[in-house]
């Protein structure tokens, strides 16, 4: 049956156009979990007394949307108009989170959990070199959740596009649910998966796995033809509209009922890759808000992909950069 499916390969640059599309009038809200990125920089001139480790002396520090708020802060540099609904903890990590989101321009639903730290990745790095990363998380306290899911229900109704950022950190145990009220209310969704089991997903628009989310899920491939038939069936299993499987230095292919779509990865110079997956979702998200179809929003996606790798630290680009006037 694959082998049916007809395939195309997009041009990097199809489909520039006179007018960019109007990413302002789109209302896009990103909902999971939610995460600080800390880098504390110093220098290193002894070992310690206490223990045969070096000893860091902190001479600046830097705090980064993570996780889900990557993704929200990546569609409010687009220009589209960006809530985002997660959890941190009552605590100064999550006070920050909220200065940067405000910094950002992202409209912030965050839910305060009185019982649990926020989620901080911090790395401590000394004469350029990581040392350690230190990961502050727990899970979600039950009611927190239930409001955060009574909160989603009710913000619907104000946003065109959903985007479910899950990294197994807890904030999307009921994503199944949010899946089928965001259908029901008859929004996009799309979702940036996590997990050995995508069942949960189940009736998304699309989900935007890279190489090693779909091998777990789906187990490898050794041939492209292996790879579509694959692809096609967990699509057809999990009724999606589309899925997309982010390919790195391969670029990314678009399995959909009609056909599969593939682009080469479209980067110039590659100085860091993190969070290319953030910016790829928002861009596809924003786009298809703003009705481009599914093989425009693709090839402006991966342009989006191809401009942030070359970008260092976890980057964004903006709605001018990706539409020059
Ligand atoms: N090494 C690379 N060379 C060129 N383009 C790249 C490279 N890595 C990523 N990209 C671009 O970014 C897109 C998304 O990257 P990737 O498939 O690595 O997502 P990801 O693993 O979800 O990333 P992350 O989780 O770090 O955000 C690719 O489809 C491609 O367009
Ligand atoms: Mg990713």
């Amino acid at each position: 049956m694959s082998d049916l499916t007809p395939s195309r390969l997009l041009a990097a640059d199809s489909f520039r156009r006179e007018a960019a599309p109007d990413l302002a009038s789109v209302r896009l809200l990103v909902v999971g979990d939610v995460m600080l990125d800390r880098y504390w920089f110093g220098d290193v001139s002894r070992i310690s007394p206490e223990a045969p480790v070096p000893v860091v002396r902190i001479a600046r520090r830097e705090e980064r949307l993570g996780g889900a708020a990557n993704v929200a802060r990546n569609a409010a540099a687009l220009g589209a108009h960006t809530g985002l609904l997660g959890i941190t903890g009552r605590d100064e990590a999550g006070d920050e989170v909220e200065k940067l989101l405000k910094d950002g321009g992202i409209h912030s639903y965050m839910k305060r959990d009185e019982a649990i730290s926020t989620i901080i990745k911090l790395r401590v790095i000394g004469r350029q070199q990581q040392m350690v990363r230190i990961d502050f998380e727990d899970a979600p306290t039950e009611h927190v959740l239930v409001e955060k899911l009574d909160q989603f229900k009710a913000l619907l109704p104000d946003y065109d596009v959903v985007i479910l950022s899950d990294y197994n950190k807890g904030a999307l145990v009921n994503v199944a649910e949010m899946v089928r009220a965001a259908r029901a209310a008859g929004k996009i969704v799309l979702v940036d998966p996590k997990g050995d089991d995508f069942s949960p997903y189940t009736g998304a628009s699309i989900l935007t796995p890279n190489r090693s989310e779909l091998q777990r899920v789906v187990g490898g491939w050794k041939t492209e033809e292996q790879l579509t038939e694959k692809a096609q069936r967990l699509r057809a299993e999990l009724g999606l509209m589309a899925l997309l499987v982010t390919r790195s230095e391969e670029g990314m292919s678009l399995y959909s009922e009609k056909e599969v779509l593939h682009v080469h990865a479209d980067a110039r110079e590659v100085f860091d890759v993190s969070g290319a997956g953030d910016t790829v979702i928002a861009t596809l998200a924003a786009m298809l808000g703003a009705g481009a179809p599914l093989d425009e929003a693709l090839a402006t996606a991966n342009r989006a992909g191809g401009i942030v790798v070359g970008k260092l630290g976890t980057a964004t680009v903006t709605r001018e950069e990706l539409f020059p006037a």
